[in-house]
């Protein structure tokens, strides 16, 4: 009975002090010191800026179906890790970053540490280049549309125990100060591929299990396998999906996909087997020939393995299919994923109605070149303009509400 009551102690003892130190570790101030990043002002730099936030930050900080950098709620965190909002991040001087410093917002970059030293579970690109980091900080200064001040205060994020521990236990808080960062020279190559892969758009973040950092995915065996799971529940749906398996594996992953293939998945979110890539996969419509095919080169040379087993089924992936009837199209397209009964911008299809026809099969086939950085996808690729036609009128006929 002794023994069993020491045991039972240790274990709370244990509990207390796992609590404490999570506790600890989230709530202490980090004194990192401020990397000596400044904004980068050329055109190149900002051309290369407006291609980093638009693939990676805008996912995250500007709310549903908006362009402005406001904040957001974070949909796809699991509710058990808390509510979590990102931050506003315009050029307010009292809701947004307008008074941050540049140094201040690079060290938030590199280490998802704030101004106030405090750690947040944003993810740290502690692999970003000093350049690409003053290269989005110019980017952000450069009286944008996208930043214009909005007053509107951003609610704070509430992580829940949860949530905490993932942050110091799992994910990890990044206050090791780093040296400066240099990228590898741009080209097609494997070196400047892994950069871009895991320094840049993290896409291990994603298509690795676990809420681990990039650092620790690169070690696990199952690197790029896919896996990780998502609740569709976060954007209006039912149901779960994975992400899929991108390593060189013949039948599971892109082993037999070739260059123009993979473009065509990262840029406009169509696979070769024809399946409509959905959110949360960003679509990287900035992205350009060499950083896509050294992406490649490098995915092509990471181990292939199989995918590992998932605590669900997925609900099926929605597929084009050039011949259906405009209403089959709507749901294969995943039109219906953001505009049918349950989606997220369901309201969003009333704007076409009115309008000519004609105009909204074009808004249809490239909603960039009217509203730049629109979360709508591009679908030129996909409907030649008489399917387009035929879309716009149904949506019409049907309301705006189908
Ligand atoms: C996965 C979502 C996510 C991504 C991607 C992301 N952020 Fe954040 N960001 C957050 C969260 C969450 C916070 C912290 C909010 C809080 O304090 O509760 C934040 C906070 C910030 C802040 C601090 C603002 C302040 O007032 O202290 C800055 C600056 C910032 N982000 C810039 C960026 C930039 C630039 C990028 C792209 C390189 C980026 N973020 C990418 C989620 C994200
Ligand atoms: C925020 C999470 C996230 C990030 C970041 C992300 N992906 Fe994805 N990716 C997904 C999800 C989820 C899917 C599946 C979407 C679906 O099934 O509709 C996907 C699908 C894909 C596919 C299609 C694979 C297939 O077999 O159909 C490729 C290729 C891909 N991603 C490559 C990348 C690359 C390269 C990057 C980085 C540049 C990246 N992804 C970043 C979540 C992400
Ligand atoms: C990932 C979400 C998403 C998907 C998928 C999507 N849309 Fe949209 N759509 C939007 C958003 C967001 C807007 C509003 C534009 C904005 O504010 O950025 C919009 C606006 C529209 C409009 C109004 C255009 C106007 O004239 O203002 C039409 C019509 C439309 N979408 C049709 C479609 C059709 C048809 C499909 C499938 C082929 C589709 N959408 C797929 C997000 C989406």
């Amino acid at each position: 009975m002794k023994g069993l009551g020491a045991l039972v102690g240790l274990i709370i003892l244990g509990v207390v002090g796992l609590v404490g130190y999570v506790n600890h570790k989230v709530g202490k101030t980090y004194d990192v010191p401020l990397p000596n990043i400044q904004r980068a002002t050329s055109p190149e730099a900002l051309a290369r800026g407006e291609m980093i936030y638009h693939s990676i930050c805008a996912e995250c900080h500007a709310p549903a179906g908006e362009t402005q950098a406001m904040g957001a709620p974070l949909l796809d965190y699991p509710p058990e890790l808390g509510t979590f909002h990102s931050a506003n991040i315009t050029s307010d001087p009292v809701a947004g970053v307008g008074n941050m410093k540049d140094e201040e917002i690079a060290r938030m970059i590199i280490y998802s540490i704030n101004r106030e030293g405090k750690a947040r579970l944003m993810p740290a690109f502690y692999g970003m280049s000093d350049e690409d980091v003053a290269a989005v900080i110019g980017y952000m200064r450069s009286d944008r549309p996208e930043f214009a001040p909005s007053p509107k205060k951003a609610p704070p994020s509430e992580p829940a125990f949860g949530g905490k521990a993932v942050m110091a236990l799992v994910a990890g808080i990044r206050s090791e100060p780093r040296a400066s960062v240099k990228a590898p020279p741009k080209g097609p190559s494997v070196e400047y591929g892994k950069y871009l892969a895991v320094g840049v758009y993290d896409c291990v973040m994603c298509h690795t299990v676990g809420f681990g950092s990039s650092d620790t995915k690169l070690k696990d065996p199952g690197l790029f396998a896919g896996g990780f799971e998502f609740d569709l529940k976060a954007y209006g749906g039912q149901g779960f999906m994975y992400s899929p398996n991108i390593t060189p594996h013949e039948t599971q992953g892109i082993g037999k996909w070739n260059l123009e293939q993979f473009k065509l998945s990262l840029t406009q979110g169509v696979t070769p087997d024809g399946y409509i890539l959905r959110k949360p996969m960003p679509r990287y419509r900035y992205l350009d020939d060499v950083e896509i095919a050294a992406m490649f080169a490098y995915l092509k040379g990471v181990p292939a393995v199989a995918t590992p087993k998932v605590a669900h089924e997925a609900v099926p992936r929605p597929k084009a299919d050039k011949a259906a009837d405009p209403e089959k199209l709507f749901s294969s397209l995943g039109c219906s994923y953001c505009h049918g009964p349950n989606g997220q911008f369901r309201d969003r299809l009333k704007q076409a109605m009115g309008k000519q026809p004609e105009d909204v099969a074009k808004w249809i086939r490239n909603p960039e070149s009217f509203k730049p950085g629109t979360q709508m996808p591009t679908f030129a690729t996909l409907l030649d303009e008489t399917q387009a036609l035929d879309l716009a009128k149904w949506v019409q006929a049907k309301n705006g509400t189908p």
